[in-house]
């Protein structure tokens, strides 16, 4: 646990490193694009960094699959230059946690390819299952990407389980081996310096005994199984006691399907805790059901009861970790907000989350308001899900409508490389880059917004500025108000000291606030806006206000 919590003062920025900053000219986004920003992120006000996964990687899920996870890549400049990106983000009081990936290894690792061969001690590595005697699949559950979760293995003679793309074969994390690799691989990072790690799909590590099938589920089968397992909380128990405990690190657990009540199992301060935050997806599900391809129109009270919900249940007992992008979502000016009003819809959903309590995230690109990416093409799609999702889900659909579904709900829509600026290639790279810049980089980048005052980079300069100095952020009392308005998130935040009162439009129209009781505009101070002049309780296209009172 982080002494002092320090977690709990800190504005992270994460950083999906292929397509980040080129600084050799490769095309591919690097450790040496990143130290050249270290002071731009600082400039945000941001004093942490989550590196998505540097490590080496066949890249078949864009360094998900590690095949060693005691390395940096090649490609994005090797140990030396992680280590420089690390002092360096030390020295100007950033901290650095690194991405933890172990549901999971490539079937590249060393490991992997022991196991297949029955090589001790790695025979028992990953779940290895023979064929069923009828020739069946060894149970019912699907991969998450693509197919059943298992593939044959000639070599070994047996079933392996994949819950995600067929090269990212499940380790067998009931071997108490596995565990000490996995204890291994943190000491060796936090020996080095890191200060923490988010954890990847962490509540799934813990598959139940005899992995029966799947009875209720009609699709995405084992999914409520394996998520939060027979013994995650042990395992975890362990992690903590033997390696965690003895660092001034924290820990942030992925969890799809996870509710206030189950992550307190986990970080409860008054009990134990063994995590410190947990990444929850209902945020994320306002436009869709259970994943981003079921998109639906987005619904704002929807959103607001998840904001809410996690908020007050956590009070008081564990702490929120915020966001509204990262890596595995199509980009939200696209989705909560409008393209066409991007700059206030990109401010409005910045001021959403920012003054909320918990501990935010904020996602490459975001703080100038990218939006989503849309390909004439399928082939144009990297990404393994988004490709699966193509060709092999509703396949009865034209070719229109499938494409319009990766449109709604491709990750390569948050993948495209940040628009640094309106030269050759959005400034990204002096080489061909790895991956499609989006077309409004011209409109949208970040050279053009260092000099507009009113941009939406700025903004968010200014929004984590007040987030840091305002009391009431941290600790004061949330509260909602309206909650049955599906165009207006208005909440309050309140400690001895102040009194805050945040409003976001979330619609196109020019609609009128009814400002809750005991809320007295005409006394309060205003913090923030997004439009120059205001009009009375009358709120423009996207507005967000934030409002102040001293005691
Ligand atoms: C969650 C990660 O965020 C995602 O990018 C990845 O594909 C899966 N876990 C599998 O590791």
């Amino acid at each position: 646990m982080a002494i002092n919590n320090w977690y709990k003062d800190k504005v992270f920025y994460q950083i999906w490193p292929r397509s980040f900053k080129d600084g050799n000219g490769d095309g591919m986004g690097d450790l040496y694009g990143v130290y050249e920003k270290l002071d731009y992120i600082k400039s945000l006000g941001c004093d942490g960094i989550w590196f998505s996964p540097l490590y080496p990687s066949p890249g078949i899920d864009c360094g998900y699959d590690i095949s060693d996870y005691m390395n940096i890549a090649e490609e994005f400049g090797g140990m030396d230059a992680f280590k420089k990106v690390l002092d360096g983000a030390h020295e100007r009081g950033m901290k650095v946690i690194m991405d933890l990936v172990v549901n999971h290894t490539s079937d590249q690792h060393e490991w992997f390819q022991k196991s297949r061969r029955r090589i001790e001690p790695y025979t028992d590595y990953y779940i290895w299952r023979p064929a069923k005697p009828n020739g069946k699949l060894p149970n019912n559950w699907d991969s998450l990407f693509e197919g059943k979760a298992w593939t044959w293995d000639e070599m070994r003679g047996e079933y392996y389980m994949h819950l995600f793309a067929i090269q990212q074969a499940d380790l067998n994390m009931d071997n108490p081996l596995v565990r000490e690799e996995v204890k291994k691989i943190l000491r060796f990072w936090l020996d080095m310096g890191v200060d923490g790690f988010r954890e990847d799909v962490i509540t799934f590590i813990s598959k139940p005994e005899g992995l029966p099938d799947d009875k209720l589920m009609p699709a995405s089968k084992g999914i409520f199984m394996f998520n939060h397992g027979p013994h995650l909380h042990e395992y975890l128990e362990e992690f903590h006691r033997d390696v965690f405990s003895k660092y001034d690190c924290m820990t942030l657990a992925e969890s799809p399907l996870v509710t206030p009540k189950k992550a307190l199992e986990y970080i409860d301060e008054n009990n134990n805790p063994v995590l410190d935050m947990f990444i929850q997806f209902e945020t994320q599900e306002a436009d869709s059901f259970m994943t981003d391809y079921y998109h639906m129109p987005f619904n704002l009270r929807k959103l607001k009861r998840s904001y809410t919900k996690w908020q007050e249940k956590l009070d008081g007992k564990g702490w929120n970790m915020l966001y509204i992008e990262n890596h595995d979502h199509p980009r939200m000016v696209s989705r909560y907000g409008s393209e066409r009003f991007q700059k206030e819809s990109g401010k409005m959903l910045a001021v959403s989350y920012l003054f909320q309590k918990g501990t935010p995230f904020i996602y490459q690109g975001q703080e100038i308001g990218m939006t989503n990416w849309y390909p004439s093409d399928p082939e144009m799609y990297e990404d393994v899900q988004t490709r699966w999702q193509y060709f092999n889900v509703a396949t009865k659909k034209s070719p229109e409508k499938r494409l319009k579904r990766l449109w709604d709900g491709s990750r390569d829509s948050a993948r495209t490389p940040v628009q640094w600026s309106a030269e050759e290639n959005a400034g990204f790279t002096t080489g061909t880059p790895w991956f499609y810049i989006n077309e409004n980089y011209k409109d949208i980048n970040v050279a053009d917004q260092e000099k507009d005052e009113n941009s939406v980079l700025n903004f968010y300069r200014r929004a984590i500025k007040l987030r840091k100095e305002l009391s009431s952020v941290k600790n004061g009392n949330y509260k909602e108000h309206g909650k049955m308005s599906s165009s207006f998130y208005t909440y309050s935040r309140e400690d001895d000291r102040e009194k805050l009162l945040i409003v976001c439009s979330f619609t196109e129209k020019t609609k009128k606030w009814s400002v809750p009781s005991g809320f007295d505009l005409a006394s309060a101070e205003l913090l923030l806006s997004n439009y120059d002049k205001l009009d009375g309780t009358t709120l423009k296209p996207y507005e967000t206000r934030v409002y102040r009172w001293v005691k």
